[in-house]
């Protein structure tokens, strides 16, 4: 045997020894609620990465997500919520040609905080939902929410009354971590969806601080609706138990840990606080699937690279123009290097170097030595993944956080940005070129890729240790932030500034009352002497 592979074996190994030390110290099964209910490929990707650890480690899940689970093994029980594509109406909302001509803007944080307080309530609302929820014989030791945008679902702990994990899907920023903490400095830190990358210059910070206060102002106005929403859902469930559930705005806080998908590997070095773990990376299987043969073969004779193009699962790549279609096909016929792009659609009259697959084994075509390029949406989970292999990416960034993860990658070093408008076709060759012929976007992927490999344990063990402490200490409260309970008004020291002011007030009209009555005595006596 080949020493890697002995090596890798051994990783295996210990892998195995891991899990099975892990579910021999929890000692019991657990009661897992788990609730992913963004409908969109990624997210259930990310919905899945939590149930199937749970599930290997012996608990007992019920999953509810508008995507069901494949090739799960073990106690899985799951609600789906289909509707929520109603919802999502991905082809309207998200549609490339409306992003071409600019039609929508895809950095409007009120629009799609709207989108995920809906999807809450349709997730709420859900018929076998409402059954779980009312059902009196349903018990759970813990409840992991996922954390986009909303707080409302931190109702389920609320009716069950067990404590509450947030696994949040993006890089941590002020929003998510207010919940659990407090808000960040904007001098130092993004914005969500911002893509200025500290330090700031003068002009950025003052953009830093308006684009919080405003995005501040936002969240704070729609958490009336979202209180309405927590109640409709919640309230009756939690009645019928016997308990009057904590106000939407103590529940929401009431948080014991959060998930992040994030790691200082792919995104900022932030402060973050005891009970907030970054886990990215825990989506992608140690044990990468083998490829199906004749794409094996494909990448194997490709002697001077693999190239692979995907724009991810929420937008359709077929959306693209004819005329881009035309001009990125013509870019890689030019290239030496063998193409593999996922499109939704039959290609005709493509160069001999190009392969295109409806659907493609990403993880495993990334993990191929061969593959020289990614060119990415620039989704937090390609990022991620392009990280974790060690590729080097060409960002297309389209909606959301692409925008601030492709900067992100630029501003490391691995990465280059091309933008989507009818110039993309001559922007991408440019690209390509500069990144296979200078090695630094390559060696700085490597680097990374230690960065985010070489951790104390393996994020998917993490998760089984946080879960079993938050469920054995019921709800960490050790962990819990004291900044929660301090108004923003005493952070900034507004109550001391108010004191100073009145005190300096007061000091001056006791100045202001003594001089004049000082003054009226010395007119009196002149007076008297003369
Ligand atoms: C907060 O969560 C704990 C369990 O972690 C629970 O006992 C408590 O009642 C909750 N409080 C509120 C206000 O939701």
């Amino acid at each position: 045997m080949r020493a890697d592979v002995i090596v890798v074996n051994m990783l295996r190994g210990i892998d195995i020894l891991l899990m099975i030390f892990v579910v021999y110290d929890a000692g019991s099964a657990y009661k897992i609620l788990v609730v992913f209910p963004i409908p969109g490929m990624s997210h259930a990707i990310l919905g899945e990465g939590y149930v199937k650890p749970l599930l290997e480690a012996g608990h007992e899940v019920t999953y509810i997500t508008p995507i069901p689970t494949k090739n799960a093994t073990g106690n899985l029980r799951e609600i789906i919520v289909s509707s929520n594509f109603n919802i999502m109406q991905t082809e309207q909302v998200l549609n490339i040609e409306k992003i071409l001509y600019k039609k929508i803007d895809l950095h409007d944080l009120s629009g799609i905080m709207y989108l995920a307080i809906m999807l809450a309530n349709n997730t709420g609302l859900d018929g076998n939902v409402q059954r779980l929820l009312h059902d009196p014989k349903e018990k759970f030791d813990v409840v992991i929410v996922e954390w986009f945008l909303s707080e409302v679902l931190c109702g389920f702990a609320s009716v069950f009354n067990c404590p509450l994990i947030w696994a949040s899907s993006m890089e941590p920023h002020w929003m998510a971590l207010s919940i659990i903490d407090d808000y960040l400095n904007p001098t130092y830190t993004a914005d969500i969806f911002s893509s200025n990358i500290p330090p700031y210059t003068f002009a950025q910070r003052i953009v830093a601080l308006w684009s919080h206060l405003k995005n501040a102002y936002k969240k704070w106005s729609v958490s009336g609706v979202e209180s309405e929403i927590y109640q409709n859902i919640f309230s009756s469930a939690g009645a019928e138990r016997g308990r009057t559930l904590p106000p939407f705005s103590e529940a929401k806080y009431n948080g014991s840990l959060m998930f992040g998908n994030s790691h200082v590997s792919s995104g900022q070095s932030l402060r973050l606080p005891q009970n907030y773990k970054p886990i990215a990376g825990y989506h992608i299987d140690p044990e990468i699937k083998p490829l199906q043969k004749d794409l094996k073969e494909v990448m194997d004779v490709a002697t001077h690279g693999v190239i692979y193009f995907s724009m991810g699962s929420l937008l359709k790549s077929t959306q693209i123009p004819d005329t881009i279609i035309r001009g990125i096909v013509d870019v890689f016929a030019g290239l030496k290097q063998t193409v593999i792009w996922k499109y939704e659609e039959k290609l005709h009259n493509i160069p001999k170097n190009l392969q295109v697959l409806q659907w493609a084994p990403q993880q495993t075509i990334l993990a191929h030595p061969n593959c020289v390029l990614f060119i990415t949406h620039g989704g937090l989970l390609s990022t991620t993944e392009a990280i974790h292999f060690g590729v080097p990416i060409i960002g297309v960034p389209m909606f959301g956080d692409q925008f601030i993860n492709v900067d992100r990658a630029v501003n490391k070093g691995f990465a280059k940005r091309v933008d989507l408008d009818f110039e993309t076709p001559v922007n991408l060759k440019t690209a390509i070129e500069d990144i296979l012929q200078n090695p630094r976007y390559k060696e700085k992927v490597k680097t990374l890729s230690f960065v985010h490999h070489h951790r104390p344990i393996h994020p998917k063990a993490e998760i089984l240790h946080w879960v079993e402490h938050v469920v054995r200490t019921r709800g960490a409260p050790h962990l819990r932030s004291p900044a929660l309970h301090v108004p923003w008004y005493q952070k900034v020291y507004l109550d001391l500034a108010a004191l100073m002011m009145a005190l300096l007030l007061l000091i001056y009209f006791v100045a202001i009352t003594l001089y004049t009555s000082l003054r009226q005595e010395h007119v009196c006596q002149h007076k008297k002497l003369n």
